[in-house]
């Protein structure tokens, strides 16, 4: 796998820690220390499917290739307007594509998962060229009435257009069933055939400090057990690309695993938590700043609700 273009698409409003203290009793100060966020973009007049739709035309304008050029889609999701049909579908036919596509639901880590699979998809010859996108809108899976979730969150879209070569060098994804820490229930529409009220609908539950420590143990152990399994060391990867939730957690994992700042990149501060899209959203930000040369190894790493994390060494 190889990746030939990435794009990226934020929410024009930026909203600022001052401004949600309109909202709550919260503060700049107390976001800041405790998360690292300063700023976050979030969705107003235009909608989640406005962002994936431009992050693919600019993933795609960025690898020279047409849409009708494309074998699969693949786009990491958790919630948007629709239940079905998918986001891949709906991105699919707003760009001209007429490849297959589906949609992966795994929360953080999704993107990870997405590039897993595009490269079996590679290497098996079902597909040549692959857009994997992530497009997710967190802020609206928070209650908006209580502090501890929606000062963390941010909206966003991005992708990367991959083709088959030999960049794979490896993955680790773990998946250990705790649904309590994290989780949104969806309102479904009730039957006559079962007690009224059994599956109530509940914006976003978690247990930050729970979240937190398991996050930062499982991305360690995850990203130290790839790297030694594929003959690497710290000092190897260029850039250490973490799912960008809490700038505590992302040094967190620095210090276990060592290495220098710079190998550390983060947009945490300007975009807070855009969930999946966060891992590419970086990506791309390096990719047009041009910081990131061929060969370049890059471990890209996410983890989330299930509680599932996913680690991913390639050479860019
Ligand atoms: N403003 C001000 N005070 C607040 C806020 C807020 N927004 N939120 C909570 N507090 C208060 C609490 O009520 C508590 O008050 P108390 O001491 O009087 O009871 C106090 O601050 C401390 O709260 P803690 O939860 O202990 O604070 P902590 O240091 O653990 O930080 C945080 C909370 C930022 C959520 C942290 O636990 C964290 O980042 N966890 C990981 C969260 C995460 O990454 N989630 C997403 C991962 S998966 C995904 O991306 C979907």
């Amino acid at each position: 796998m190889k990746i030939i273009g990435t794009g990226s698409a934020l929410p024009k409003k930026v909203v600022t820690n001052d401004m949600l203290t309109e909202f709550f009793d919260t503060s700049d100060e107390w976001i800041r220390t405790r998360t690292g966020i300063e700023t976050r973009r979030i969705l107003s007049d235009e909608s989640l499917y406005d962002l994936a739709i431009a992050a693919s035309k600019r993933a795609l304008e960025a690898s020279g290739l047409k849409a009708e050029d494309l074998d699969y889609i693949l786009c990491s999701n958790v919630n948007n307007n629709y239940v079905y049909p998918s986001m891949s579908c709906i991105v699919q036919g707003a760009i001209g594509a007429s490849c297959p596509c589906f949609d992966i639901r795994i929360a953080c880590a999704g993107f990870v998962y997405a590039m897993d699979i595009a490269d079996s998809f590679l290497k098996t010859g079902r597909a040549r060229r692959i857009l994997v996108l992530a497009a997710e809108e967190p802020t609206r899976f928070c209650n908006w009435k209580q502090r501890e979730t929606s000062v963390l969150f941010g909206d966003g879209a991005a992708a990367a257009i991959v083709e088959d070569s030999d960049g794979y060098l490896g993955a680790r994804t773990t998946t250990v069933s705790n649904t309590e820490v994290l989780y949104q229930r969806n309102r479904l529409e009730p039957t006559p055939f079962e007690e009224e009220g059994i599956y109530v609908d509940h914006p976003m539950v978690m247990n930050g400090r729970e979240v937190f420590r398991m996050a930062v143990s499982s991305c360690s152990k995850e990203i130290s057990s790839l790297l030694e399994d594929t003959g690497h060391k710290v000092s190897d990867v260029k850039y250490f690309l973490l799912h960008q939730a809490n700038l505590r957690i992302i040094k967190g994992i620095e210090q276990y695993l060592g290495g220098t700042p710079e190998q550390y990149p983060t947009t945490v501060q300007k975009y807070g938590n855009t969930s999946s899209a966060s891992i590419p959203i970086l990506l791309d930000e390096l990719v047009r700043a041009n910081k990131i040369d061929r060969g370049d190894l890059l471990v890209m790493s996410g983890f989330g609700s299930g509680f599932t994390t996913g680690s991913l060494l390639m050479k860019y």
